[in-house]
């Protein structure tokens, strides 16, 4: 990522990227809305992913709050495009605290954006049905396409 000669803690404040909305009723789109309790701040993150790849291809972000909650949206939504859901999912807050220099006091600033991503993927897997199989769902479903373990054992 590329700073133009602030930290990127001003930069992303001053000029906030992937600012705006999505269309929820689109299905390929995930929201995610998330407040922080210690201070009333609220964070709408929103993603459009590929259906067929699991790629997040587009990412929207609205932020109500401190300078700190708005860099942390706007770093987020440059993280997580082209990102697979999965990996998008398991981003955690320090990673976008330690590249935007926050404050231990500002923690919780970053904490938000780790809500709102995680909350958006969830949000895309529940409304389309896309929620990953659980192991017994999986092991169905592969002994109806797959060959049986039996039939290509010795
Ligand atoms: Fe609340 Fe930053 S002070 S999110």
């Amino acid at each position: 990522l590329t700073y133009q000669g602030v930290s990127p803690l001003l930069d992303h404040y001053n000029r906030p990227r992937n600012v705006g909305s999505l269309p929820k009723s689109d299905p390929n789109v995930g929201t995610g809305l998330v407040g922080a309790p210690a201070c009333g701040d609220v964070m709408k993150l929103q993603i459009r992913v590929d259906p067929q790849t699991n790629e997040i291809v587009e990412v929207k972000f609205k932020t109500f709050g401190c300078g700190s909650a708005i860099a942390s949206s706007s770093y987020l939504t440059e993280m997580v495009k082209g990102m697979n859901i999965d990996e998008a999912a398991r981003i955690k807050n320090t990673e976008i605290a330690k590249e935007l220099c926050l404050p231990p006091v500002k923690l919780h600033c970053s904490m938000l954006a780790e809500d709102a991503i995680k909350s958006a993927v969830k949000d895309y897997q529940s409304k389309s049905k896309r929620a990953v199989p659980t192991i017994g769902e999986a092991a169905l479903a592969s002994e109806s396409t797959a060959p049986t373990t039996q039939a290509v054992s010795v």
